[in-house]
């Protein structure tokens, strides 16, 4: 279904605009100032340090210098000048109506009244009170682990703006920090490196790509998160005029005396031989964004203008804008549009995306203080999975589409079906990447694909395989992750939903009955896993972990023939399938047996003929379900884990 560009600005017209506010920390005195603010649902603050070393940090009425359990806190941030501020700043999000009472964690700065209060009540537990009460405090204290949470901590550093330089070129922070890179004039990048190798690409490092930006400020930005105390190292990759081997280089946290300094570094680019190289596509391990809009990907127009053109609204006005003024290569011209012009994993959807996929950009269900490490791991995985899909179903699409090659061979409804599946995947891609996004955590870099695109009937069915595997990882990451992380539930069940529909008219498409067959079948999501590598997966450049295990692929399974018998005096019929697949040498000795993963959480067991590898249908099965080969009959389904020979494989009964 499509929205008009009309009906969608309106629905927006009715939303409040968020308000921002800038404090500044310990500018002419022990203060904060504004000391007291009134703010909404959704604004945001941002504070700004002056000298000497203070800190934002959440208390309760209570116990005004203590920290609240959970609350959000700056880290100390040491600077010099009284009334430069630092390039540091923590911004906040008002995320509750309740008051939000806030000291400075620094020696006695909290008894001195070094305080703030956001939306105070006028009576009671007044500001004034809390002043008083913070005066006879005990001793402050800061969260143990020192490190910010709550909110984004800030650096900025300027890239190209006063000649060939990073400012500042060694960034001493905290981890959990957005390093953010500031462009300027002429055509700059960062790369990661490592410090033996300054101005070539650290493999799985981050890269903001060329950005070639002719105002100061650009208004490009490029986000990286510190990870941990460790030094990392970049440098500028622009090849012409040799950036890098003039000293564009930088680091995070170098240490500051031994072999391994900054000074080092940048004696070791200068003698370093060009030319420079940076990865192909940008960003990576970053966010680019172009005057507060994320940019999907920067080297080359976010959607070809063949879709660009057809689409209803302004489409990706946004996009296209940056990657002129950017001045990313793709305009109306450009080169046949590729799975690589989809939107990066991060990224905003996109005004044609979101009105394919029949709705407005997707916003979150409400974010939790937290997010555990399974849940971080099943999200990972699940985006690599979703990964896949949409480059599938976006190249199908193409080719389904005027001009492509396959044109002609589907009525335009199911093409524009088809389109939708791709808006649809590409936004559950985005509400995934958002939650790894919002608590920090890493978005992988993506895998190459083995694109099954040798023929349309092709096509389908390996995005039917893919969907059901995706489909069936999706309900057990669900389950697993229900007691730790109940908000990521609805945002897995609604992502089932769309694809379980998908699923239906797929089963119609193939001829298959449908009102039987769009069936959720549930599978651990390691074998889901373990499916898509064996089957869609050229080489991926980190493996997951899953459950704080290692990836695991087991071996292939296949199934090489289906052959019925009738007994005709019960009227009873029998099916068996002649199964394929090499055990390891260890699971040769014993017996075998296929479990049988059907709808509804069902799972049968029957034995498989060690010589003939054939194994018997349960009887009554139909549809699409899932076989593993496993060592043990009657495991239930959340440890099959430990008991898999081969698989899993699906197959239609
Ligand atoms: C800032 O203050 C904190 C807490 O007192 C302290 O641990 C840290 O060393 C200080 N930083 C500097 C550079 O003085
Ligand atoms: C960002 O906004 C500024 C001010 O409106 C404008 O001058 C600049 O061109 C914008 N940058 C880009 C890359 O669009
Ligand atoms: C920016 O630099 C890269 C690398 O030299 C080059 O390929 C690209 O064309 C440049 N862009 C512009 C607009 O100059
Ligand atoms: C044949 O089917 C009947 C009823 O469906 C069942 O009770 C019986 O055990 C079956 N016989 C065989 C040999 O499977």
């Amino acid at each position: 279904m499509r929205f008009s560009a009309g009906s969608l600005l309106l629905a927006g017209a009715s939303l409040a605009r968020a308000a921002h506010f800038d404090v500044d920390v310990g500018k002419g005195g022990l203060k904060f100032d504004p000391p007291t603010i009134k703010a909404a649902l959704g604004d945001t603050i941002t504070y700004h340090f002056f000298a000497k070393n203070h800190s934002v940090t959440q208390s309760s009425f209570d116990e005004p210098c203590q920290p609240l359990g959970g609350g959000f806190f700056s880290g100390y941030v040491p600077t010099d000048s009284p009334d430069i501020a630092s390039r540091t700043t923590f911004t906040i999000t008002v995320q509750e109506e309740k008051p939000i009472w806030v000291y400075c964690s620094q020696g006695d700065h909290c008894q001195k009244s070094m305080l703030q209060a956001i939306n105070a009540p006028q009576t009671g537990n007044t500001f004034e009170a809390f002043v008083e009460k913070a005066k006879t405090a005990p001793a402050s204290a800061a969260p143990a682990d020192g490190l910010p949470n709550g909110g984004h901590r800030i650096v900025l550093v300027d890239v190209g703006k006063n000649g060939l330089t990073f400012e500042p070129s060694n960034i001493v922070e905290l981890p959990r920090t957005r390093v953010r890179f500031n462009f300027h004039p002429k055509n700059h990048s960062v790369v990661q490196s490592t410090f033996d190798n300054p101005c070539q690409q650290l493999k799985g490092g981050f890269s903001s790509g060329h950005i070639p930006v002719a105002q100061s400020p650009s208004g490009v930005l490029f986000d990286v998160i510190v990870p941990d105390t460790q030094p990392l190292w970049f440098y500028c990759g622009q090849p012409n005029g040799n950036h890098c081997q003039s000293g564009m280089v930088g680091s995070i946290n170098a240490p500051a005396q031994g072999e391994k300094t900054l000074a080092a570094f940048v004696a070791k680019a200068k003698a370093a031989p060009p030319p420079s190289t940076i990865p192909e596509f940008a960003p990576l391990g970053g966010i680019i964004s172009v005057n507060g809009t994320i940019v999907h990907a920067f080297n080359g127009n976010v959607l070809p203008s063949q879709v660009s053109n057809d689409a209803p609204s302004t489409s990706s006005a946004t996009s296209t804008q940056a990657a002129n003024n950017g001045g990313a290569a793709a305009t109306k011209s450009s080169p046949p549009a590729s799975s690589q012009t989809l939107p990066a994993p991060g990224s905003d959807a996109g005004d044609y995306f979101t009105n394919k996929a029949g709705g407005g950009t997707p916003k979150h269900w409400g974010w939790a203080e937290k997010i555990s490490d399974v849940a971080t791991d099943f999200l990972q995985l699940h985006l690599r999975i979703e990964h896949l899909l949409s480059h599938l179903l976006w190249e199908a699409y193409l080719k389904l589409e005027e001009g492509g090659d396959w044109h002609g061979a589907y009525p335009q409804t199911i093409v524009d079906t088809i389109g939708a599946w791709t808006a649809q995947s590409v936004i559950h891609m985005a509400t995934t990447a958002a939650t790894l996004e919002h608590y920090e955590k890493k978005i992988l870099e993506s895998c190459k694909w083995k694109l099954p695109l040798g023929s349309v009937d092709e096509f389908l069915t390996a995005y039917n395989r893919i969907n059901l595997a995706q489909i069936g990882g999706l309900i057990d990451i669900s389950a697993q992750v229900a007691a730790a992380d109940p908000f990521l539930v609805p945002i897995f069940l609604t992502q089932v939903g769309s694809k379980s529909r998908a699923a239906g008219v797929v089963n119609m498409m193939q001829n298959h009955m449908a009102a039987i067959a769009p069936r959720e079948v549930a599978i651990p999501a390691s074998l889901a896993w373990s499916f898509v590598l064996s089957n869609y997966v050229e080489s991926c450049p980190v493996e997951l972990t899953i459950e704080g295990q290692k990836e695991k692929k087991w071996p292939g399974l296949s199934v090489a023939s289906f052959k019925s018998s009738g007994d005709a005096a019960t009227g009873n019929s029998t099916v068996e399938v002649t199964l394929k697949y090499d055990a390891e040498k260890e699971q040769k000795g014993k017996d075998h047996f296929a479990a049988w993963i059907g709808p509804f959480g069902e799972l049968e067991y029957t034995s498989v003929d060690k010589e003939s590898k054939v194994a018997k249908v349960p009887e009554g099965w139909s549809g699409d379900v899932f076989i593993v080969v496993t060592n043990e009959a009657g495991t239930p389904l959340d440890r099959l884990e430990g008991v898999v020979v081969a698989g899993p494989q699906l197959a239609w009964l």
